[in-house]
């Protein structure tokens, strides 16, 4: 008999104007000197200086340490680790997208933890400890839902690699899912970040392996998508379909603890390699690897087809192409570039983008086995418009 285990633990406060909850949050734990973890960008910004007087209006003396890429390094989490360690902060505050909450896990590992971040690699051992400060995530986009995750992905400059720390101990201790914070993103990277949430949820649901939790709250995600992307690109200040995606976006990351698929193995080396957006490179491919994985999983995308309501009455392949075309449709929609060619990708670039896509673990779980050849192909075949 084999024993599966499941997991969803992490405590969300969700909607409009809970980030005000954080000061009593932050008491509650006996919290007295907070550090901010955040990027370049966000730091300056309005809802950054939200965040900020939320927390002084409080009594509490936050401080924020910015130094933070759009793909977190070694030794910008160090630095932070530093900070932490300096400042004698007692809690984390996450704030902002993947990338600053990916640092923001690393940055609290360090806070109690010695020696080189990458010693503790997919929890090396179980090295990886408990007695960390509490961590509060913040997102400020709908995307990755790396606020529900537990792991980090941080970047080896001098091997230029990404490297994956690993532990249950990593997730938040709260989430704090705030629509509001996410009303100012600009179309492009509504798209886009909401491109990466939807190849989540149907890579989740499509991965081989038991999880019927994943599976419904990954259809769940695919239905909020469809029908909230589009109006969130078309108007940012729409609340409501904010607050579904950044519920979705979630969704999509609980769910991909099931796995993944080709799609973001296609997506990583596009963005090492191209420098492309994450999830715009899951934008692109996404339609071409459901094309590539109609053969054998038309009855999975059949059941994508029931959530989202098309073709109702066709056979299993007809609905299937009827979710593959939808996909295309809405990505047309909400302005991804129709090819790699578009988005500036180079056929120069294809040989080692294959070589970095077969070694990528995501698609190991894909319904559809891949060999480099297929991979390739998929590439050329995106450099052109379908
Ligand atoms: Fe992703």
């Amino acid at each position: 008999m084999t024993i599966h285990e499941f997991s969803f633990p992490t405590r969300i406060l969700f909607g409009p104007g809970s980030l005000a909850q954080l000061p009593a949050l932050l008491k509650a734990a006996r919290v007295r000197r907070p550090l901010i973890i955040t990027d370049r960008g966000l730091v300056s910004s309005q809802i950054c200086y939200r965040l900020i007087s939320t927390l002084s209006d409080a009594g509490f003396s936050a401080f924020a340490f910015s130094d933070i890429s759009p793909n977190p390094t070694v030794p910008e989490v160090h630095a932070g680790g530093r900070a932490c360690r300096d400042s004698s902060a007692d809690a984390i505050v996450g704030f902002g997208g993947g990338s600053a909450l990916d640092a923001a896990k690393a940055v609290r590992l360090l806070a109690t933890h010695d020696g080189d971040v990458l010693s503790y690699e997919e929890n090396a051992g179980g090295l990886i400890r408990p007695d960390m400060p509490i961590f509060i995530a913040i997102p400020t986009t709908a995307g990755t839902g790396s606020e529900v995750g537990r792991s980090t992905v941080i970047t080896d400059p001098t091997h230029r690699v990404k490297k994956v720390i690993f532990s249950p101990h990593l997730l938040a201790t709260t989430v704090i899912a705030d629509p509001e914070l996410t009303l100012g993103l600009p179309p492009h990277l509504t798209a886009a970040t909401g491109m990466d949430a939807f190849t989540h949820c149907i890579e989740a649901y499509l991965a081989r392996g038991y999880h019927p939790l994943c599976d419904s709250i990954a259809l769940g995600g695919i239905r909020l998508i469809d029908e909230h992307l589009p109006r969130a690109v078309r108007d940012g200040s729409d609340l409501e379909a904010r607050g579904h995606m950044l519920m979705a976006a979630m969704m999509g990351a609980v769910a991909f603890q099931k796995g993944l698929g080709v799609t973001h193995s296609l997506a990583h080396p596009l963005t090492t390699v191209a420098g492309l957006h994450h999830g715009l490179a899951n934008g692109i491919m996404l339609a071409r690897a459901l094309e590539f994985n109609l053969p054998v999983a038309a009855q999975r995308l059949s059941d994508i087809a029931q959530a989202l309501r098309l073709a109702p009455g066709g056979t299993a392949e007809e609905q299937a192409r009827a979710v593959i075309e939808r996909v295309r449709a809405l990505a047309a929609e909400i302005g991804i570039p129709p090819s790699l060619s578009a988005a500036g990708v180079t056929g120069e670039m294809i040989e080692p983008m294959t070589e970095q896509a077969a070694a990528d673990g995501c698609h190991q779980l894909n319904p559809r086995t891949c060999s480099a050849a297929e991979l390739r192909q998929l590439y050329e075949e995106a450099m052109q418009t379908s």
